[in-house]
């Protein structure tokens, strides 16, 4: 009991507890919280720590300094491991156990890392007012899915399951919830339609716009912008993509969003 007291004493162990008590305030006392990710709390990220930890030594290194004795007292272990012929054992292992250390910790660093870097992005841009479909303009303010007045709605349905299953599965997933097999490999994700934030916020033209152009086709303000979505135009008819269009509300169970009467650009908000 008292060597632990002695040691207490001693501005060496002194000098390591504040040094472990800090690191452990900075790693678990302070709950840092991004408003933007939706993420409830992170931890101080690395390089931070790395500042306050070296704020923390300089502080330390004060105290131990502070007086000529202290500082005497506090470099006595430290000259002991490295000349005293007693401590050779321990020298030798700190030899190996050092380098050894710095080497893991580098290639912690340096080993490559699987998870997608977090983008920031505006995942839901401004559509054109008009597009061209197959070398046809069209109008996508104010459209509506063309499907919705004509024909059977289950069958429009069955026809944009079936697009679905064929071109959309691997990427969106079975549940229609961003996960198909492909869909980890992509950075932005797949979205997924059962999310409250995707195709429950928007038209059905924009929904539209955003299958027949893609990533290809979004504009400038989604940049920086890598998007797996391919263009469908070049694949699937205009009634296709209706279709899929349906299909994917049905299926979700959302409603689309209707256009405000009035249309936008008439002062239509009340
Ligand atoms: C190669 C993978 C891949 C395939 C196949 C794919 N998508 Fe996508 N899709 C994505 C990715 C990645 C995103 C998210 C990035 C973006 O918005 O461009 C996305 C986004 C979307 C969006 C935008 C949703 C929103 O809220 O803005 C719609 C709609 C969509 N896909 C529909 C489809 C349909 C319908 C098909 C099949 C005809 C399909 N996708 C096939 C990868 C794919």
């Amino acid at each position: 009991m008292s060597r632990v007291r002695d040691a207490l004493r001693h501005p060496f162990w002194q000098a390591v507890l504040l040094l472990v008590a800090a690191w452990l305030v900075f790693r678990f006392g302070i709950q840092y919280v991004p408003p933007l990710f939706g993420v409830r709390s992170a931890p101080v990220p690395q390089s931070v720590m790395l500042q306050y930890m070296l704020t923390a030594l300089v502080g330390v290194l004060l105290y131990v300094s502070d007086n000529e004795a202290r500082w005497r007292r506090f470099k006595e272990p430290i000259t002991a491991t490295l000349v005293d012929p007693g401590k050779r054992r321990l020298r030798v292992a700190l030899l190996v156990l050092v380098p050894a250390l710095v080497g893991f910790m580098t290639y912690r660093q340096a080993r490559p890392s699987v998870s997608a870097p977090i983008q920031l992005r505006s995942i839901h841009p401004a559509p054109p007012g008009e597009i061209t479909f197959r070398g046809q303009s069209m109008r996508l303010t104010g459209l509506e899915n063309p499907l919705r007045s004509g024909g059977a709605l289950e069958e429009h349905v069955r026809e944009g399951r079936r697009v679905y299953y064929q071109n959309c599965l691997p990427c969106h997933g079975d549940r229609l919830d961003g996960e198909g097999h492909f869909g980890h490999g992509f950075s932005p994700t797949p979205l997924s339609f059962t999310d409250p934030g995707t195709i429950a916020q928007l038209t059905e033209s924009f929904v539209f716009w955003r299958i027949a152009k893609g990533g290809p086709g979004l504009p400038r303000e989604g940049a920086p912008w890598n998007s797996a979505m391919p263009a469908w135009e070049d694949f699937l008819t205009a009634d296709e993509v209706w279709a899929v269009v349906v299909f994917l509300y049905e299926q979700s169970g959302w409603q689309p969003r209707r256009w405000e009467a009035g249309g936008e650009g008439e002062g239509g908000h009340e």
